[in-house]
């Protein structure tokens, strides 16, 4: 049996009072997780411990959208990976693309980052994924691999089981356009391949491994019913309390 994570990342959107009328529709909605699927909002920081509160009686849970590379310190306008972690959240993306565009987050950083949520036992979701140029060159599955070789650098199995990876082509992501069902699930058959060569095969066919870039209510099910799709992370489409319940749903069937 598959196992599923759903997690919105919700960016940098919303006030805290539309967060508090988001989930009061949410909470309408009775939405129902099985064992087999699990669901997390990536909230921004200010919003983490309210939307904790919010969700104490469910199994949904919280994540951040980034953390210091450092665990501690004279770091301003920095959050560690254990400041996360006392206050209740589960997740932390790391590496998105727009956080690798416009910050210039590197594969090396990337990789301390992931550590620091290790260290904490905060699970890392790893972006990775090409840029339109980059695909219309055929580089697509090289970039992916480098991106996870040095993300995952000197990561042992153990280690590597506690990941989750979100494949995001950047062609994909805000612009309505989604990859096909077949071209992500070559590219997450792939993606276990390399996860295979830096652990082991047991290790590799349990990692979850996310798609992202333009999933919604209506192309959810047909992605998620892919052998290596695991789940999705979700942007515009989480702010829609309807449509990101009806993606949670299209997991369960
Ligand atoms: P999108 O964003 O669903 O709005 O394309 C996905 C993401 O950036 O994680």
């Amino acid at each position: 049996m598959k196992n599923y994570l759903i997690a919105g990342n919700w960016k940098m959107n919303k006030t805290l009072s539309e967060t508090e009328a988001f989930f009061e529709n949410w909470k309408n909605l009775s939405v129902n997780l099985s064992d087999i699927v699990e669901a997390a909002f990536c909230v921004p920081f200010p919003f983490l411990q309210v939307v904790n509160e919010k969700l104490k009686d469910s199994k949904v849970k919280t994540g951040a959208q980034n953390v210091s590379t450092h665990s501690s310190g004279a770091y301003t306008g920095e959050v560690s990976a254990g400041q996360l972690q006392s206050v209740g959240v589960s997740y932390c993306i790391v590496g998105h693309s727009e956080r690798r565009s416009y910050y210039f987050e590197t594969d090396e950083q990337i990789n301390q980052k992931i550590k620091q949520c290790l260290s904490v036992q905060l699970t890392p979701i790893l972006c990775v994924g090409e840029t339109l140029d980059e695909r219309e060159k055929g580089i697509e599955k090289k970039v992916v691999e480098t991106q996870l070789t040095q993300g995952l650098n000197a990561l042992n199995s153990s280690e590597i089981a506690q990941i989750v990876i979100a494949y995001e082509p950047v062609w994909a992501i805000g612009t309505g356009k989604t990859a096909t069902s077949a071209q992500a699930q070559e590219m997450h058959q792939f993606i276990r391949s390399v996860l295979e060569k830096l652990s082991d095969l047991q290790t590799s066919s349990k990692v979850l491994i996310l798609y992202g870039g333009s999933m919604n209510a209506s192309n959810a099910k047909e992605l998620l019913s892919q052998p290596d799709i695991n789940g999705g992370l979700i942007g515009g489409a989480s702010l829609k309390p309807e449509d990101f319940a009806t993606i949670i749903h299209s997991a369960h069937e």
